[in-house]
């Protein structure tokens, strides 16, 4: 995990929050590149849910709702961890984690193993952020920030059956923060106190639940998996009866090997009728699918796949991490996929001179029309690929006079091929692969296809290409494919 905090700082994709306060403990904040990180495992997310299905709408609540919300979901009288002190180091541990915590003694121990321990009694610690609306402290003013997403869609619930004119099943999506005052924080950003959720309710026919939450099952591995997760490094595990939430009657979460061990990536839920049961019986509103041609009515169950957006791009960022050693250096790549790179092309002139500069900012310019591009003229091409290797940006464009010498490669000995080869003019059909490579929506996300000015310039210019898995071709321009999986 080190070497992932490390990588996320010096290369701008996630910082400790306040640093020139001294920091504040388990906050983070995300610099540009993981800012667009972020944003593509969240476009991922809707993708799957929006446009590859036509039973799932689009919401966005507020964070801070009625507080009979959190009456009725049974978070504010359960929403807690058992909390113990130490008097001696005046640490606070959870109590159900002791043998994961770290107490304040040297050498250091799990909490209540040194003689000089001293812990309290476990007493129950609530996780709901407190704040009020208004200007005045007073009673009736007391409000939450949301501990889960999910609630705003049950809210909206009636909302939806009116306007959406959706039958079960059908779901409602969301993505947004959520806050919990976590006692125990740490491991990066696995576990804060303000994170991202992406959560779906699917509501359906009460005798259809079992089927659907065994099909939410599936669909959330496969999720992970598609986006280039290792197949081996995830696994469901079933919750125990004494781990349910008081919500759920059926529990699995997706789990991944993180470094910190097996750990939860997202929980998938049953969590059968007990969110519009409590919220109508709180509200005195019915919630509930009337059938207008049979009148059959019911409350519908909820199956819930419930992710985290943080903890989503950890795991693909963990699992990405690669290093690897070429000509006795040691270099660092993230074999990331390519929809989830921050950054899908790097347009980078091979010196600064002979128009080659000219050449690729305008190469940039037109790419940048269609995806997240980045230009580099700054330093040694062998730096600047490694410098894109680091961020996981999978394809790289090279301008260079046809015929000089050898491009370092990330494949050692692919540059001294292509020089070999020599340089011709593109062929229309070598011209049109290398643009569908770079833009069709299966390699890049929300790309639209290349202008033709762009294929214009590539066809008559003296840059160098080169594709990822196909042989070297001998043209003048060299596009660096995405690095192999392992
Ligand atoms: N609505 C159900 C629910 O909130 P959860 O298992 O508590 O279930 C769902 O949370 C997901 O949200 C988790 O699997 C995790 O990915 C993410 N998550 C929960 N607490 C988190 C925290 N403190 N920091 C980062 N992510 C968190």
């Amino acid at each position: 995990m080190d070497k992932i905090v490390s990588l996320c700082k010096r290369r701008g994709f996630i910082f400790p929050s306040s640093e020139i306060y001294g920091g504040l403990g388990s906050s983070y904040d995300y610099g540009h590149y993981g800012v667009l990180f972020k944003n593509h495992v969240k476009a991922q997310w809707w993708r799957s849910m929006l446009q590859e299905r036509d039973d799932i709408l689009a919401l966005d609540s507020a964070i801070i709702q009625h507080p009979q919300t959190w009456v009725a979901s049974g978070h504010l009288a359960g929403f807690t961890d058992p909390l113990v002190d130490c008097r001696t180091c005046k640490l606070r541990f959870r109590a159900d984690k002791l043998d994961e915590a770290q107490c304040g003694r040297k050498p250091s121990k799990h909490p209540g193993e040194t003689p000089d321990c001293d812990l309290t009694d476990a007493r129950d610690f609530n996780l709901l952020f407190e704040t009020t609306v208004g200007p005045v402290k007073e009673e009736g003013s007391t409000v939450y920030l949301r501990p889960e997403t999910a609630q705003g869609i049950f809210l909206n619930f009636r909302n939806y059956m009116q306007f959406g004119r959706k039958k079960p099943p059908f779901g409602i999506a969301q993505i947004g923060k959520s806050f919990r005052n976590e006692i125990t924080t740490g491991n990066f950003i696995f576990r804060t106190r303000e994170f991202e959720q992406m959560e779906m309710e699917f509501f359906v026919p009460p005798d259809q639940a079992q089927m659907w939450f065994e099909h939410w099952l599936e669909q959330r591995m496969n999720w992970y998996v598609n986006l280039g997760i290792r197949p081996d490094h995830l696994q469901l595990r079933a919750h125990d009866p004494d781990e349910l939430s008081h919500y759920s009657s059926a529990t699995s979460d997706v789990e991944y090997r993180f470094p910190i061990g097996w750990s939860e990536l997202e929980g998938i839920a049953n969590r059968g009728d007990f969110d519009l049961q409590a919220h109508a019986q709180h509200s005195g509103q019915k919630l509930e699918y009337v059938d207008s041609a049979s009148g059959e009515r019911y409350v519908p169950h909820v199956i819930e796949p419930a992710a985290g957006a943080d903890r989503a791009l950890l795991a693909f960022m963990v699992d990405a991490y690669d290093e690897d050693e070429i000509e006795g250096e040691r270099r660092t790549v993230l074999r990331l996929h390519p929809v989830l790179a921050p950054v899908k092309v790097a347009v980078l002139p091979l010196v600064r001179k002979d128009g080659q500069p000219e050449l690729a900012a305008e190469i940039y310019r037109e790419l940048s029309e269609q995806v997240q591009a980045e230009y580099d003229e700054g330093g040694a091409i062998g730096r600047r690929y490694r410098r894109q290797d680091e961020i996981g940006t999978p394809w790289a464009v090279t301008v260079r006079q046809p015929g000089a010498g050898a491009i370092p490669d990330r494949r050692a000995g692919r540059g001294d091929r292509a020089a070999a080869a020599g340089a011709v003019a593109l062929t229309e059909a070598q011209r049109r692969r290398v643009t569908s490579m770079l833009t069709t929506s299966d390699t890049v996300a929300g790309a639209g296809r290349c202008s033709a000015r762009t294929s214009t310039l590539w066809a008559g210019s003296s840059v160098m290409l080169h594709e990822p898995s196909a042989p070297v071709v001998p043209l003048a321009m060299v596009l660096r494919g995405p690095p192999e999986r392992r």
